[in-house]
């Protein structure tokens, strides 16, 4: 039995067998305002303290994250951002690394200039940009090859929003570049209702987990009805059902089914 990684959210853990297996990749897919983010918040929030996390966003600030993390009384505040321990304003990381892509983009521009010469620029929202963040933040943790650590991308789809025929190519190359034995990998990604298909659709043949979220149609059912079911997780004997949920400033509460 693998090790297991929770998600914070109770009624999902028992969904996978405790948790995320240690050492794979996971991506929690749905449509605007599912709940991918705040599941995320909850997985950090859980395991803060007990494994090196590095939390890349790419749709908020350190500031507008830990606000919402505090709406359901998760404390990011020992979290440093990567563009302060770049930018030489902060020293050293607790057990947090926040890398908001956007914030960072100058610093990392300056950081790696040395490697720019004959290269075309390196862009905001590139696969190689998130791999040298992710790396810098595991400098920045002291997390050496081999050593256990939680990475969460919050969210992939920002990286191929222009290209999302090669969504595939890039989540293998991801993949491939950043693997290490003991790092597991939860990653949100969008997932577009008009074409019934993930928005950059590739994550999920090169992930080992899939959590699914959705809502019901909003104009038939009158309000919002979410849903989660856990479509593959390997490793594992997970749960086969749907499971409807709610958001509450409780947070991500399991509703009985059919209500
Ligand atoms: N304090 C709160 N209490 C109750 N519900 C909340 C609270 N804060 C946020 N929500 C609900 O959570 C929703 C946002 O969820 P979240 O940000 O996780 O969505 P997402 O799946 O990440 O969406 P996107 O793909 O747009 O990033 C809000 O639209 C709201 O319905
Ligand atoms: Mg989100």
């Amino acid at each position: 039995m693998p090790g297991r990684i929770s998600l914070g959210v109770e009624w999902v853990d028992r969904l996978i067998e405790g948790g995320l297996p240690k050492g794979t990749w996971t991506v929690l897919t749905g449509e605007p305002g599912v709940g991918k983010s705040i599941l995320s918040m909850f997985t950090v929030g859980v395991n803060l303290g007990k494994t090196p996390i590095v939390y890349v966003t790419t749709e908020a600030s350190f500031h507008d994250a830990a606000e919402q993390a505090k709406q359901f009384k998760i404390d990011l505040s020992t979290g440093v951002s990567l563009a302060d321990i770049l930018g030489g304003r902060v020293k050293e990381a607790e057990d947090l690394v926040f890398v908001d892509l956007f914030g960072l983009y100058r610093e990392y521009r300056v950081m790696l200039k040395a490697n720019e010469e004959g290269r075309r620029p390196v862009r905001a929202l590139s696969i190689d940009v998130l791999r040298g963040a992710i790396n810098e933040a595991y400098k920045a943790l002291g997390v050496e090859r081999g050593d256990e650590a939680l990475v969460i991308i919050d969210s992939m789809s920002a990286f191929w929003a222009d290209k999302p025929a090669l969504a595939r190519a890039f989540s293998y190359g991801l993949r491939q570049s950043l693997y290490r034995q003991n790092v597991t990998v939860l990653m949100t990604s969008q997932y577009a209702p008009t074409t019934d298909s993930t928005f950059g659709f590739g994550l999920e043949h090169v992930a080992d987990g899939i959590i699914h979220m959705w809502m019901d149609n909003v104009q038939e059912a009158k309000e919002i009805r979410r849903w989660l079911i856990v479509k593959k997780m390997r490793l594992t004997n997970h749960d086969r059902r749907a499971h409807r949920f709610e958001i509450t400033p409780q947070g991500i509460v399991e509703a009985p089914t059919g209500a």
